[in-house]
């Protein structure tokens, strides 16, 4: 078996019909999900899928978890192809996505596990004992006979983990992992995903820049249905040396556009807090040549300068340059 993801100039185009009076049709809407991508993920390999909202990540990883089909194009999962042998396909992977909708709430995490094992034709015995094996791993022994209900949000992805392992494929596909985790379990998790699982191989879709350049070997940039730019974490970085990054911290309020107008400034990103403090994040080609500039832009908007420095780009950095978008949600260093 050919252990692995291939992607080869697949397309996707969504055709929605709104329909206004019972069946008359009145308005047709495509959108072009994904226009042509290609890409691989070799055994042992941990592939982040970035990208803003809306860049075809979910839809990349639906179609390689059969749950979508393809227009056009070939996906190909552990030598099976996701059109034509789904089931096969299915049977080598492990798929987070829609986070603790895909448990049932009524049943214990136990029963959950068991259900799921013999779904993927473990016998009682097999999935009683993978069960047991995941619940322990997890943390859950003592909570494993509670209805999922009754656990917190954090217990019940863990068992959306434990289930996306029950079978233990070669293959994970994860949708947004971590999403709306608390901080230390979703560190939990990522240790998890590093050392437990990394001779398996991963393909995961984040919002947080800090868990992509943690976890990913490498990272695939999605943006309007195509990839425009692939490396590791520090090759991407690497690609932004063009430019120097500025952070300056400020007393008062500051906006936006009037930096923007100082030669070889690209990006400038503002933020501000309720205590009359802003810090404005620059792009700029030189930052010596600059500076001077940039501090009169400061005080001539009545803020005063408390600190300045030249930052390490960070992958955020390398996307806004990529794709005019940011796509970190919220603050990634604080996850
Ligand atoms: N079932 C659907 N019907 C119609 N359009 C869809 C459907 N699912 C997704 N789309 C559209 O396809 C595009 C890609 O969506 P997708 O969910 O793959 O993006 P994403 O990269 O996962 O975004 P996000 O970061 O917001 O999760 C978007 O324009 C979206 O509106
Ligand atoms: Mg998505």
């Amino acid at each position: 078996m050919n252990l692995g993801i291939k992607v080869h100039k697949l397309t996707k185009t969504y055709k929605s019909t709104k329909r206004k009076y019972g069946v008359i049709r009145v308005s047709r809407r495509e959108t072009k999900a994904l226009k042509g991508i290609d890409f691989t993920v070799k055994r042992g390999e941990i592939v982040g899928l970035l990208g803003p909202n809306g860049a075809g990540k979910t839809t990349t990883i639906k179609i390689l978890s059969t749950l979508v089909l393809p227009d056009s194009g070939e996906a190909i999962v552990n030598g099976y192809n996701v059109v034509s042998q789904p089931t096969e396909a299915r049977a080598t992977i492990g798929v987070i996505t829609g986070g603790e909708r895909s448990i049932y709430h009524k049943l214990s995490g136990r029963e959950n596990l068991i259900f799921f094992g013999r779904l993927y034709r473990l016998t009682r015995n097999e999935a009683k004992e993978r069960a047991d094996e995941l619940l322990g791993i997890m943390g859950l022994q003592e909570k494993a006979d509670i209805k999922v209900e009754d656990y917190s949000s954090g217990m019940r992805m863990k068992i959306v983990f434990a289930r996306s392992l029950i079978h233990d494929p070669p293959t994970l596909l994860y949708d947004e992992p971590t999403l709306g985790l608390d901080p230390g379990f979703a560190r939990e998790i990522r240790q998890l995903i590093r050392d437990k699982l990394h001779e398996k191989c991963i393909l995961l879709t984040t919002h947080y820049m800090n868990e992509a350049d943690f976890l990913c070997d490498r990272i695939e940039l999605l943006h309007e249905g195509q990839i425009v730019a692939s490396g590791t974490p520090t090759e991407l970085k690497r690609q932004t040396r063009a430019f120097d990054v500025l952070t300056l911290q400020i007393k008062g309020v500051v906006h936006a556009e009037p930096f923007k107008g100082i030669p070889g400034v690209s990006e400038v990103t503002v933020t501000s807090d309720a205590s009359d403090a802003s810090a404005v994040r620059v792009h700029v080609q030189n930052g010596a040549a600059a500076l001077r500039r940039l501090l009169d832009t400061v005080e001539s908007q009545g803020g005063k300068v408390l600190r300045f420095a030249f930052d390490e780009p960070t992958l955020d950095d390398v996307f806004i340059q990529k794709t005019g978008r940011r796509i970190a949600n919220g603050d990634s260093t604080e996850h």
